[in-house]
C-alpha cells in the first residue's frame, strides 16, 4: 500500500503548536507521511516570538532538492518564508522540480502580533509564489494586505478574493477565523464562491489554527482528494482541534492535533 507524502516548507515553532511542528502533527492525523524543509527557526512560546533565525536561502534550496529528488511529494504546503531571498529560492526550486498541488499559506504576522514575513518579501511572494499556488489561504489581515483594501466583512472577503485571484493562484480561500460573528471561510475559483461555514468557538487555545488548516488541506490533496472535499475535511479537523484545545503555557494555548473522531464530529 502506498502512503501519501506531503511536504511542508515553513518555519520551526519551538513551542510546538504552529509552524513545521503543527504541520507534521496534522499530516500524521491524516495518515500522510510528512516531510519538512525549514526556512527559519523561531524562539517562540504561547506568549510570543522572542527571536527569528533565518536559514541561508541556498540551504533552504538544498533541503527542497534533497526531499524532492528522492521522495517526491504528493502535495506541498508553504508557510512562514520570512525573507525575500527565501521566497525567491523556494519559488525557483519548486519551478525547477515542476511541483504541483501547492497550498500557499501567506503567513505574515503571528497571533501574538510578531512579524513573520519582512515587508519586502510580500512583493516577492505576490510575484513569484501566487502564480504557483493551487490555493492561497489568507486570513482577513493577509487578504487586506494582498488585495490592498480593508477586509472585515463577508462582501469584502469576496472582493479581496477576486483581486488576489487576478495575481495568478488557481483558488483563493479567505479565512474567516477573525470575523466577529462566524468562522466562515470563502473559496473563489474565478467563477463561483463556495462557503465553508463553521461555528465560531470561544477559546483561548487557538495557537496555530492557520498552519493546521493549510496543512490539513495539503494532506487531503496528497491523499488524492479534490480541493473542495479537502477543505471540508480540513475545516472539520481544525474545528474539532480548537474545540478540544487545551491550555499549555501562560498565553495562547494549543490545539488538540491528536483529536479523535473528528471526521464524525
Ligand atoms: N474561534 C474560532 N472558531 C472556529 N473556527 C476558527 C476559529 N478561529 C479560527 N478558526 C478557523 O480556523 C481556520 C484558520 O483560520 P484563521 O483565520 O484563524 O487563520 P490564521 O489567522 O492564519 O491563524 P494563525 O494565527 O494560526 O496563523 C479557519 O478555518 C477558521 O475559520
Ligand atoms: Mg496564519
Amino acid at each position: 500500500m502506498t502512503v501519501p507524502r506531503a511536504l511542508t516548507i515553513a518555519g520551526s515553532d519551538s513551542g510546538g503548536g504552529a509552524g513545521i511542528q503543527a504541520d507534521l502533527k496534522t499530516f500524521t492525523a491524516f495518515d500522510v507521511f510528512g516531510m519538512s524543509v525549514i526556512t527559519a527557526v523561531t524562539a517562540q512560546n504561547s506568549l510570543g516570538v522572542t527571536g527569528v533565525h533565518d536559514l541561508p536561502p541556498a540551504f533552504v534550496a538544498r533541503q527542497i532538492d534533497a526531499v524532492l529528488e528522492d521522495f517526491g511529494a504528493d502535495a506541498i504546503k508553504l508557510g512562514m518564508l520570512s525573507s525575500a531571498p527565501i521566497v525567491e529560492a523556494v519559488a525557483e526550486r519548486l519551478q525547477a522540480h515542476g511541483a504541483e498541488r501547492i497550498v500557499l499559506d501567506p503567513v505574515m504576522i503571528a497571533k501574538s502580533g510578531d512579524a513573520l514575513l519582512r515587508p519586502d518579501a510580500r512583493d516577492a511572494l505576490v510575484a513569484r509564489l501566487l502564480p504557483l499556488a493551487d490555493v492561497v489561504t489568507p486570513n482577513l489581515h493577509e487578504a487586506a494586505a494582498l488585495a490592498g483594501m480593508p477586509v472585515e466583512t463577508e462582501p469584502e472577503m469576496e472582493e479581496a478574493a477576486r483581486r488576489i485571484h487576478a495575481r495568478g493562484p488557481r483558488h483563493v480561500l479567505v479565512k474567516g477565523g477573525h470575523l466577529k460573528a462566524s468562522a466562515t471561510d470563502i473559496l473563489w475559483d474565478g467563477r463561483t464562491f463556495t462557503r465553508f461555514a463553521g461555528p465560531r468557538l470561544e477559546s483561548r487555545n487557538t495557537h496555530g489554527t492557520g498552519c493546521t488548516f493549510s496543512s490539513a488541506i495539503a494532506a487531503g490533496l496528497a491523499r488524492g482528494r479534490a480541493l473542495e472535499p479537502a477543505i471540508r475535511a480540513a475545516k472539520a479537523y481544525v474545528t474539532a482541534a480548537i474545540r478540544e484545545g487545551f491550555q499549555v503555557g501562560h498565553g495562547v494555548g494549543a490545539l488538540r492535533h491528536f483529536v479523535r473522531d473528528w471526521e464524525r464530529a
